[in-house]
């Protein structure tokens, strides 16, 4: 296989390699180096360093000219509900006016609007959309994505979700606990019904199960009822939680040794203290926040307490119609007070720790997965610096050129 060298790097940018998930000032400690190059070599990284300490290669070499680019991780964005019919413009325009996004959820609108669009399309329609977005995110830089079924809340449309975005190359969470559909009378005789007849065959394509605890979805004992069968059935957990209310999720999270509790706008001081003292990561979505005009998650206390963050999208057609981690890198520095270097770590390497893939990618090392993001710019902290710019060049997965602007 022909390797793949980038050279002339205006500079490579690389989270620290402390063991993940990186926390404190790990977290922030960033490996800057400046004319650098990249060889890959069988889909992974063989080495990189300085232009003055390439030697000779052997064997057939392709090159690209890294002139004018910073090379960071490919981009890892741990939560995504791309598996959707229709859209929610509609709805866009109705907030826009005023209405809340919790009072069209409770009127069976919201979720349950794209619930009804989803259920519409086949199998095939649903997969076309997954690959469709999974191709916007992947021009935007992300190598790594993980993707929630949970609009379909049926078993057919749970199942061809999930497989949806296995076949477009995600990581499929069952999102089985999103809410009740309407052929239900509550929570309970619809968990009686996931468990039974579609957890089974979710756990076999799924890698983990998410649910949304909160007031219009389910209570704490529902999450834990979910959570607990779905972690016998082999599937690691994570949990929507304190979006709008605390309902329990960061104790529940790390009772049941949750992978993450993602939201957290609503979090107090006790439940910062709490999850900074555990392994539960804490992964902030700041696209939703801003997108619902709703307040932003404690973030700069969580990481100064000691927590492991990850920054995600969120991307999904009602909170957060966005599939850009430089834009949310943006919100990070400008919203959330992270630093650059933090708001790297946590798209890379922290965002890889909650997938449970970052022994393999997030960092650039050798040995590693060969997926990169070439920045079109002269500091790679453009990538939080330039607000919705046009930022990404080159994308390079697996070793190889997948995405050219
Ligand atoms: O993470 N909060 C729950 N689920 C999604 C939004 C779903 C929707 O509005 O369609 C979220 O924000
Ligand atoms: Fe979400």
């Amino acid at each position: 296989m022909t390797a793949l060298l980038v050279r002339n790097l205006a500079q490579l940018a690389t989270p620290s390699d402390a063991r993940p998930p990186l926390r404190g000032a790990a977290l922030g400690d960033v490996r800057v180096l400046h004319d650098a190059y990249v060889l890959c070599r069988e889909g992974n990284v063989e080495e990189f360093g300085r232009m003055s300490e390439l030697g000779s290669i052997a064997g057939e070499v392709e090159e690209l000219d890294g002139r004018g680019l910073c090379a960071v991780p490919g981009l890892v964005d741990c939560h995504t509900h791309p598996a959707f019919g229709g859209d929610r413009v509609e709805e866009f325009s109705l907030r826009a006016g005023g209405a809340s996004y919790e009072e069209l959820h409770a009127a069976g609108g919201g979720i349950l609007s794209t619930v009804r669009a989803t259920r519409a399309l086949d199998a095939d329609g649903l997969r076309a959309r997954v690959e469709q977005q999974a191709g916007w995110m992947l021009a935007h830089g992300t190598t790594t994505w993980e993707g929630k079924s949970g609009y379909g809340l049926d078993r057919d449309t749970e199942l061809a979700s999930l497989r949806a975005i296995r076949a477009a190359g995600g990581t499929p969470t069952w999102l089985g606990a999103h809410s009740v559909p309407p052929e239900f009378d509550n929570g309970d005789a619809y968990l009686d019904f996931a468990l039974a007849e579609v957890l089974p065959d979710a756990a076999q394509v799924a890698t983990a199960a998410d649910v949304f605890l909160e007031r219009g979805a389910f209570d704490a004992v529902q999450a834990r009822r979910y959570l607990e069968a779905c972690r016998d059935a082999g599937l690691a957990l994570r949990l929507h939680g304190d979006q709008f209310t605390e309902s329990g999720a960061i104790p529940l999270a790390l009772e049941l040794g949750a992978r993450s509790v993602d939201h957290l706008e609503a979090t107090g001081a006790d439940g910062t203290k709490a999850l900074a003292n555990s392994d539960v990561t804490g992964v902030l979505l700041p696209a939703s926040a801003l997108f619902l005009d709703r307040p932003m998650p404690p973030a700069r206390a969580l990481v100064d307490a000691g927590s492991a963050v990850a920054l995600a999208t969120d991307f999904n057609p009602g909170s957060s119609f966005t599939t850009s981690l430089p834009l949310v890198c943006s919100l990070a520095c400008t919203q959330l007070h992270l630093s650059p270097a933090e708001a790297l770590a946590a798209v890379t390497v922290n965002a890889a720790h909650v997938l449970g893939c970052a022994d393999d990618r997030g960092r650039i090392a050798p040995g590693l997965r060969a997926d990169l993001v070439l920045l079109a710019a002269p500091d790679w902290r453009y990538l939080a610096y330039d607000l919705a710019g046009d930022i990404v060049a080159a994308v390079i997965r697996d070793g190889a050129v997948a995405y050219r602007r």
